[in-house]
């Protein structure tokens, strides 16, 4: 490790962020292979990286967008095929999936006749006021438990709501297209996903049996990045849908998922230094110079909890590793099993820090965050 990673260090200095397109390259084709039925959405929120959406778009990829900003990262490379291919369809390469929607991004995607979700009656009477173009998908609430990051209670219609919310939207003259539901992020409960296909699948088939032709089964992200050897294997969850989806769903469905962390999580590896040292209450409190308001900022928003390693070996002791801000909430993990005598200027390295990382980081206190680069 210290060999390839020193020299980079050297050139570039810390905190260094290294993101390798290769691994995410590999990543969205496991996906695609395990789930051949599957088109991938590439969650941009998760890491909304401009060389990252380039990677991804010439693989093939389509991508699930929260903003408007998002919305139009990616649609710069699609631009020349809307204006020109009579074939090219938005949809197939954007669904807007942020549930609530502000009024003035509605009135600015409208020209773009875009795929986006709803989940209650208030977005859907503003959808129709400023942007009747859409198709619709309606998110369900489906059970997250045992997530790392639950959506339930924020996001989702209650299931029981469904066929009203869609008759609704067939009698406002918009156009329903399909279901879609997140079993929560790093879901790692497969019952999570079979709950859900299960309860998207009945209200497919109400619909149907009114009239109403839905197509689309979006099944959200929450695919699990493999962060250690105990999480589950992406591969037996991948068996489990294409399994279900058989069975519950028509041979022309269209299927589709909007993975984030399992295509970027374990494409990222951060390099950081450690500034200070102190003893505190007899712990070890190593201070690096990256912290919970930058890079480490999934520590806050995605419950995620960082590996640390050294580049040095030692007699190891459990550690405190506390980021550069005078901020005593600047603590990235009070546990780390790190080696007690690193010093000032010694490096840490954290493995699988693609997703939900410097997409959330700040400036806070005045620090730039991490140089990120490529490989
Ligand atoms: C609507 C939606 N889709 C997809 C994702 C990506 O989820 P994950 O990174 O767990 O795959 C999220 C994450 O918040 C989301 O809110």
């Amino acid at each position: 490790m210290q060999n390839t990673l020193l020299p980079l260090i050297k050139e570039h200095g810390t905190p260094l962020f290294i993101l390798d397109h290769q691994k995410i390259r590999e990543n969205y084709r496991t996906f695609k292979k395990c789930l051949p039925r599957v088109q991938c959405y590439y969650a941009v929120k998760a890491n909304s990286h401009p060389e990252i959406i380039k990677t991804l778009f010439n693989e093939g990829s389509s991508f699930d967008v929260a903003s408007y900003n998002e919305f139009m990262q990616v649609y710069k490379y699609i631009k020349h095929f809307d204006k020109g291919d009579k074939n090219f369809f938005i949809w197939d390469k954007i669904i807007f999936s942020n549930t609530i929607k502000d009024r003035e991004t509605l009135r600015k995607i409208r020209r773009y006749k875009p795929l986006v979700t709803f989940d209650n009656l208030d977005e859907l009477k503003k959808i129709k006021d400023f942007c009747n173009t859409a198709g619709l998908v309606l998110r369900l609430k489906v059970p997250d438990v045992g997530s790392q990051v639950e959506m339930g209670s924020k996001f989702g219609a209650e299931p029981g709501d469904a066929d009203e919310l869609i008759t609704h939207a067939f009698d406002l003259g918009l156009t329903v297209e399909g279901i879609s539901f997140h079993c929560g992020s790093q879901c790692t409960h497969f019952d999570n996903y079979t709950a859900a296909l299960s309860i998207a699948s009945d209200i497919f088939h109400n619909a149907q049996k009114k009239g109403y032709h839905l197509n689309i089964v979006d099944m959200g992200g929450g695919f699990p990045a493999p962060y250690d050897d105990q999480a589950p294997e992406f591969e037996k969850l991948a068996a489990l849908i294409n399994a279900e989806c058989a069975r519950l769903f028509p041979k022309d469905a269209e299927l589709i998922a909007e993975p984030g962390r399992f295509i970027v999580a374990t494409a990222a590896q951060l390099i950081t230094e450690i500034i200070g040292k102190a003893r505190r209450d007899g712990k070890i409190f190593y201070y690096i110079n990256d912290g919970v308001y930058h890079t480490f900022s999934g520590v806050v928003y995605d419950h995620w909890i960082p590996n640390f390693r050294a580049f040095r070996q030692g007699k190891t002791e459990v550690c405190a590793v506390v980021g550069p801000t005078c901020d005593s909430f600047d603590k990235i993990t009070l546990s780390a099993q790190l080696p007690a005598d690193l010093k000032v200027g010694d490096y840490l390295f954290t493995e699988n820090i693609g997703a939900y990382s410097i997409a959330s980081a700040t400036k806070f206190n005045g620090f730039d965050g991490a140089r990120i680069i490529h490989r």
